[in-house]
């Protein structure tokens, strides 16, 4: 059975709220990008950030998408990352904004910003809407953060449990009663 909300954590108007701030706090940092910047967003559960994000920053940019599993199926479990495939712009000299859902174990975004910074940008940084802050490791280095959250399953805006949820205007943790991890096969 498909495990239910448990409870809302982020709200649609602190969603909102942050974002802003966040979009201000990186235009300030890119206010010099002359030649714009490249975002590149992994895939798929950054996609209602990435485009609530990049309607209020003012600035010429491009866009590429980085495809990485970490889970296979219906599990909590974070496994090993895997750049799978990614369609980018050419950044070669460029500012090159990271854009995630969230930093769980920080596999996934060690593995872009490894293969990001192989490709000769001018500048590498990153932008997360969510920390787990307890579990996020020191050697991944995240910029901008929407807001650093407990160690608890979360889904909604844009965030999925076996691929439902992402709809959802608001982040919400899942209820206990449903699955628990199960190892990928
Ligand atoms: P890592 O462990 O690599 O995880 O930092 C990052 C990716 O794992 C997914 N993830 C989650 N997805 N709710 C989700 O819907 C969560 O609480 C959660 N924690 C990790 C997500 O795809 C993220 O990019």
């Amino acid at each position: 059975m498909e495990p239910t909300i448990d409870r809302i954590l982020i709200s649609e108007n602190a969603l909102r709220d942050r974002v802003a701030a966040l979009a201000e706090e990186i235009a300030a940092t890119y206010r010099d990008a002359d030649g714009g910047i490249a975002i590149v967003t992994v895939l798929a559960g950054s996609i209602v950030f990435l485009a609530d994000l990049i309607r209020r920053l003012p600035m010429r940019m491009r866009v590429g998408l980085a495809m990485v599993s970490s889970y296979a199926g219906p599990t909590r479990v974070s496994e090993g990352a895997v750049l799978r495939s990614w369609s980018l712009p050419d950044v070669a000299g460029l500012d090159v904004l990271i854009v995630d859902d969230i930093v769980d174990t920080g596999g996934t975004l060690r593995v872009v910003q490894r293969a990001v910074a192989g490709l000769d940008p001018r500048s590498v940084r990153t932008a997360v809407l969510l920390r787990k802050v307890a579990k996020a490791p020191a050697d991944v280095s995240v910029d901008f953060v929407g807001f650093d959250i407990e160690d608890v399953f979360v889904v909604g805006y844009g965030l999925d449990y076996d691929g439902v949820y992402r709809n959802l205007p608001y982040v919400a943790v899942l209820a206990d009663g449903g699955p628990g991890p199960r190892p990928v096969s």
